[in-house]
């Protein structure tokens, strides 16, 4: 089929490439030309495993191309897939301004009969309005149906998702858009659920929602853990093997991060009160989950009462392991707070310093050398479990840092393994060891 994807993010070049793979002709269009030059080069702008050399070998085959140009892109598609950014406002509800814009771009430039689907994560009632703008805006004699087609490739493992997710969810009210888009995913062999668009919607928030609540639940868990004398890593284990429960999401920490869960959780919670039916329980979550990214810090002070004129090493930047994203990220608010409190900050990740650093700017150093971060540290904190990280050996802490005290907000490290070494180690819901000793530095 002749396809076109609106947006070359995370959302819409994964779809792009993985079609164009897949033997369809693809264009992705995108309206910032530096980033179509890149692609064009065969290039990524973000980190996604997999992507590059897919990508390289689809533009080669000319399955795949990239433009800036709407004629160009929407002219003759049968399908075009709307993934543009949908991105939070002050107030916590969703700015739709790229989406009814490249509605209109769609109904301005098609030729031909076409599905406009929707990828992008929209508020519930949203493709009510694209439809509406198709009536007003298209030629006359063209028919566009529009189709919720809501998308749950996580960042780090998109590719993989995409031809192994547990489920396609197309909202249709035409039957016969619904079987032009079964068809499409069919190959995929992945269970696809046909619904009415507003559901389709719904289920794309409900799912990051619920697995937004399932994170703070456990790391709720976790805090009375430590307070009880608990392990939660016998507690997530014990709970995680009910098949009711499941063991997915089930990872205590320093709460999530990312651009879906914060910005979607926030959407749920305006659309519901929009409705005049307040959403106490996810409302909870949020808060849980806010007050999880400062746990580290608050913890760090008790210990040493001040954090003034302490190193600090944070080790990880990106919001989780296999990606250069930063948005939302646990170390933004951990770096931020450090700094309030007037310590030094060293920060590790092997890839996501060049988004960190447009955030952050030269307020703390930087190092892909996890050795370097930790020089001379007083404390470091585990915000990503990078494999880098995990795999750290503890020697490490001892042979570089000031006195060997850690702060993992990722439950990195065993407890038997930290056991045998002279280090300080707080981390999330399991007991702390205090066996730092300075004088016995390698
Ligand atoms: C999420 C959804 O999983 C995906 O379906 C949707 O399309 C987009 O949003 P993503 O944000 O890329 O994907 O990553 P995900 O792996 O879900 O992790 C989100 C956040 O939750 C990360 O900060 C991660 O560290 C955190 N997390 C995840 C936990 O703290 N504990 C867990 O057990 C799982």
């Amino acid at each position: 089929m002749r396809i076109t994807v609106a947006g070359a993010g995370n959302v819409g070049l994964v779809t792009a490439v993985c079609f164009a793979e897949a033997g369809h002709q693809v264009t992705c269009l995108d309206t910032q030309k530096e980033k179509i030059e890149m692609l064009e080069k065969g290039q990524s702008p973000f980190f996604e495993p997999g992507l590059e050399p897919l990508l390289e070998k689809n533009l080669a085959s000319g399955k795949l191309r990239f433009s800036t140009n709407p004629r160009q892109a929407y002219r003759d598609a049968e399908i075009i897939f709307i993934a543009v950014g949908t991105p939070e406002k002050k107030d916590g509800s969703v700015d739709l301004s790229y989406i009814y814009i490249a509605s209109y771009h769609i109904a301005e430039n098609i030729e031909n009969d076409v599905i406009v689907c929707t990828k992008s994560t929209v508020p519930v009632g949203t493709n009510e309005i694209i439809k509406q703008i198709f009536q007003n805006r298209k030629p006359r004699h063209l028919k566009v149906d529009v189709v919720s087609n809501p998308e749950f490739l996580r960042e780090g493992s998109a590719i993989m998702d995409f031809y192994l997710g547990d489920r396609i969810v197309i909202g249709a009210d035409n039957p016969e858009a619904a079987s032009i888009m079964e068809q499409l995913y069919l190959p995929l062999k992945i269970p696809i659920v046909v619904t009415d668009i507003k559901s389709a919607e719904m289920i794309k928030y409900a799912s990051n929602a619920f697995l937004a609540t399932k994170i703070s639940f456990i790391n709720e868990i976790a805090n009375l853990c430590e307070k009880v004398g608990a392990n939660i890593e016998e507690v997530c284990y014990g709970m995680g093997m009910d098949k009711r429960i499941g063991a997915n999401y089930l990872q205590p920490g320093v709460g999530y991060g990312g651009s879906c869960f914060p910005k979607d959780t926030k959407a749920l919670v305006q659309l519901a009160g929009n409705v005049q039916h307040p959403f106490e329980l996810l409302e909870s979550v949020i808060k849980v989950n806010q007050h999880q990214h400062s746990l580290l810090v608050r913890k760090a002070k008790e210990m040493f009462g001040s954090l003034k004129g302490k190193k600090a090493a944070v080790l990880g930047l990106a919001f989780k392991p296999e990606t250069d994203d930063v948005r939302e990220a646990v170390s933004l608010t951990i770096i931020k707070e450090l700094l309030e409190e007037g310590s030094m900050v060293t920060a590790y990740d092997p890839i996501a310093i060049p988004n960190a650093h447009k955030l952050i700017g030269n307020s703390i150093e930087y190092t892909t050398n996890i050795h370097e971060a930790l020089k001379e540290a007083d404390f470091a904190v585990i915000a990503t479990e990078w494999d880098q990280i995990k795999h750290l050996p503890l020697d490490a802490y001892i042979a570089y840092m000031k006195e060997p005290i850690i702060f993992d907000g990722r439950n990195c490290y065993a407890l038997k393994d930290i056991q045998r070494y002279p280090i300080t180690y707080v981390s999330i819901g399991r007991p702390t060891i205090l066996n730092a000793k300075p004088a016995q530095r390698l």
